[in-house]
């Protein structure tokens, strides 16, 4: 069966806004490669830059342009079904994911089409799994991916989304007087974030214009939120109510101040749920050096993480280091000698005020006072860690089945349907080793004693997951 209609691809509401290099650099690329992984932090506009991409690279694709936001998806599941319902498939037989993968390739095999799979952060094992299938079977067939982490499928190609440019130099904040021509903040009235600032304002506030006079206060809010375009169009709409200066005041409480959006989109509701969605797929020692990094001033070395981690762990913090780099939660930068790395304002400001996970460490009240890291040598486990807040839709239920990984979830499913390990392992085509680890950490996790357990619990915990 063949999708019943030639593509879908939703109109832009608002102009894109600075990302000409970003999307021409996607189009040069998807013409080179068959699967290309748009990634970057939350809120940063990856689905924008996707979307602006999948139009300007239409023409290339007689069959159609798919857009299909896999947001709703539950985490760790498999997204066939949904792309296969969106392609206009119709209901498959129920069965196994690969029936599912299957109908979805046969539609499109022989198709000169684009698929722009919107949102796979919290499915990337079964988009992985459907990509390849796609880049085997369906050599017409491009995929083109939103995720704030990599598919990790060969052959795929990233594009990193940075945050919108600030204005540079960093313009001093002189309230209550005008700029003149020749102060440093003049310049920045064209920089992309300052000028989405000024777009969302004017709609918040008719009479508010950018002058030379309020730059530098937009310039610092803009900077304060590290030129995310989500966190400043919150920002933004608080106009409604606040003077510019009272609202960079406000930002010392982000996540009071960052809230209220009607987005159909509930992780863009408010900054806390676009935060807690990385928050929640990430493992729990990412979470740990998550923390830790919290109490440092952006930027940073790995000297500095060493620094903050070695108190409370055992091994070198380069593993979960890159891990945080894979999930788009810290940054990495050029520096003078070396990488540098940065935990965006409000990805600090959620760690600390998640209950300072590690309480050894006394973070600062405000990025640019010091890093202090108390003597006492404890261990990881001598720490107690709080439970997260309860995460938003993706890791779709609860703080305790969202401790688990997407693939221990999948795990976790499998043994509820009765399989052993070595039937997991050749069902998820991994090794039997991996899947005893896997078990042994869902165990733990769940501080259960049984797989009957894990067998109850996950079907109270993830009743909506069928993988
Ligand atoms: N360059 C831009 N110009 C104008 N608006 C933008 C731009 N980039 C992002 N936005 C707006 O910012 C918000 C977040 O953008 P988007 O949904 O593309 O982010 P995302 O990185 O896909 O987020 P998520 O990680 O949650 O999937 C949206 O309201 C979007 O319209
Ligand atoms: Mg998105």
């Amino acid at each position: 069966m063949q999708p019943r209609r030639p593509g879908y691809l939703a109109s832009d509401i608002t102009p894109l806004i600075g990302r000409a290099a970003d999307v021409t650099e996607g189009v040069r690329l998807l013409g080179e490669t068959r699967l290309l992984t748009v990634m970057g932090p939350p809120g940063v506009g990856k689905s924008r830059v996707g979307a602006q991409i999948a139009r300007l690279s239409g023409r290339r694709f007689p069959d159609g342009v798919w857009q299909i936001e896999l947001s709703s998806v539950p985490a760790g599941s498999c997204p066939a079904p949904h792309i296969a319902s969106a392609l206009g498939l119709g209901e498959g037989s129920p069965g196994a994911r690969d029936t599912e993968v299957g109908r979805v390739v046969s539609a499109l095999r022989g198709q000169r089409a684009l698929l722009l799979l919107d949102t796979c952060e919290h499915v990337v094992d079964g988009v992985a799994l459907l990509a390849e299938s796609l880049l085997r079977r369906a050599p017409r067939v491009r995929v083109l991916a939103t995720s704030r982490r990599p598919l990790n499928v060969p052959g795929e190609r990233l594009l990193a989304v940075p945050p919108l440019s600030l204005p540079d130099p960093e313009p001093p904040i002189r309230q209550g007087r005008a700029a003149r021509a020749g102060d440093p903040g003049l310049s920045g009235m064209s920089a992309p974030a300052v000028q989405l600032f000024a777009e969302r304002a004017a709609a918040a506030d008719p009479g508010f214009a950018l002058t030379p006079g309020v730059l530098p206060v937009v310039t610092a809010i803009c900077r304060r939120l590290d030129g995310v375009p989500l966190a400043i169009e919150l920002a933004a709409a608080r106009l409604r109510s606040l003077s510019v200066q009272e609202l960079l005041e406000w930002l010392a409480e982000p996540f009071e101040v960052l809230s209220g959006s009607r987005s159909m989109l509930s992780r863009h509701r408010d900054m806390r749920s676009a935060i807690e969605w990385s928050h929640a797929l990430c493992d729990p020692e990412r979470r740990d050096l998550w923390a830790a990094l919290s109490a440092l001033d952006a930027p940073f070395d790995l000297e500095a993480v060493e620094s903050v981690w070695s108190p409370v762990a055992a091994g070198p913090a380069a593993g979960p280091l890159a891990g945080l780099v894979d999930e788009s939660v810290v940054l990495r930068e050029p520096g003078e000698s070396g990488v540098l790395y940065r935990l965006p304002y409000l990805h600090a400001e959620f760690a600390r005020r998640a209950g300072g996970a590690l309480p050894h460490i006394v973070p600062s009240p405000r990025p640019g006072a010091d890093v202090r890291v108390a003597a006492s040598a404890l261990t990881r486990s001598d720490l107690a860690v709080p439970a997260p807040e309860p995460a938003p839709e993706p890791p779709s239920a609860d703080a305790a089945a969202a401790a688990l990984s997407p693939r221990e979830l999948q795990v976790a499913v499998l043994i509820t349907k009765g399989m052993t390990n070595r039937e997991i392992a050749v069902q998820l085509g991994i090794a039997k080793r991996t899947v005893d680890a896997h078990v042994r950490n869902i165990l733990t996790k769940g501080s259960l004693a049984s797989r009957t357990q894990v067998a109850s619990w996950v079907a109270v915990q993830r009743q909506c997951v069928d993988v």
